[in-house]
């Protein structure tokens, strides 16, 4: 595994692999949570707009389990808390997860490009609250005082990701780019490898598995991210 000793910007993408050892499904792995849900009913404007309530329940329970006693940050979150905190340089986390087991993991500088579960907005002036307890259709909306306009800060398919300007300049700079358990099936994040490797960057895929994307990667670290990711941020700051 090539790592160059002079990195100054390390990108890091994660996905749902990296906190399925905390216990949290991913989405196309065995029993993952696109087989008991149909993606255009739960996460889609237009099932939202035709079943509220499946909406907010599959979101609620989501959160129910983040938030609950079994649910926390794994050692690979950790590994890449101290990666932030020792490494010289930048570390920036572009995150599709909308958990929240970075931050509880402390790490700081992150993006979340696919929405955040704890997270709501309101439909007509776009702010964005903190959920505390459930959501629905009656919840009140602080800013305009009335229910029904709330919705789950989380990105749909068919809406545009998040703060991709920022991304844009974070793919630009990056050195070193690290994409661990994610399946690569979803854009705009399956083409940051591309980007990142265009502007010369060393590119290393972390899973469990090889993926469809694994080739685009001048190294793979395979295995569980809770081995193999502390593993590889001990070489980083070691080197
Ligand atoms: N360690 C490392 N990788 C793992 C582990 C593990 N313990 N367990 C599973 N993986 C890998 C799987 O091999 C798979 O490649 O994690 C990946 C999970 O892939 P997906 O379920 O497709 O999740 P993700 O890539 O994050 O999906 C991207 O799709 O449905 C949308 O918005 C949703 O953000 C999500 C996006």
């Amino acid at each position: 595994m090539i790592i160059p000793n002079n990195i100054q910007h390390i990108v890091i993408l994660t996905g749902a692999g990296i906190s399925a050892e905390s216990g949290i499904k991913t989405f196309r792995d065995q029993d993952g949570l696109w087989e008991s849900h149909d993606i255009m009913e739960v996460a889609s404007l237009n099932g939202f707009k035709k079943n509220p309530d499946l909406v907010f329940d599959f979101y609620n329970a989501r959160r129910d389990q983040l938030q609950s006693e079994e649910v926390h940050p794994n050692e690979a979150h950790l590994a890449l808390a101290r990666l932030e905190k020792k490494f010289q340089g930048k570390v920036t986390i572009i995150t599709q997860n909308v958990d929240d087991l970075h931050e509880r993991a402390g790490s700081t500088n992150i993006i979340h490009m696919h929405g955040e579960l704890l997270k709501m907005h309101c439909k007509k002036s776009l702010k964005v609250f903190s959920i505390s307890g459930k959501l629905n259709q009656s919840t009140i909306c602080s800013c305009c005082r009335e229910a029904g306009n709330l919705r789950p800060h989380i990105v749909w398919f068919g809406e545009v990701p998040y703060r991709l300007d920022d991304i844009e300049e974070e793919l630009k700079s990056c050195d070193l780019f690290i994409s661990i358990g994610t399946s690569g099936e979803v854009y705009p994040a399956a083409a940051f490898v591309s980007e990142v490797k265009h502007h010369g960057a060393v590119t290393i895929e972390q899973n469990i598995v090889p993926t469809k994307q694994s080739r685009l990667f001048d190294s793979q670290l395979t295995g569980p991210s809770t081995i193999e990711v502390p593993r590889l941020v001990k070489i980083i700051l070691n080197p």
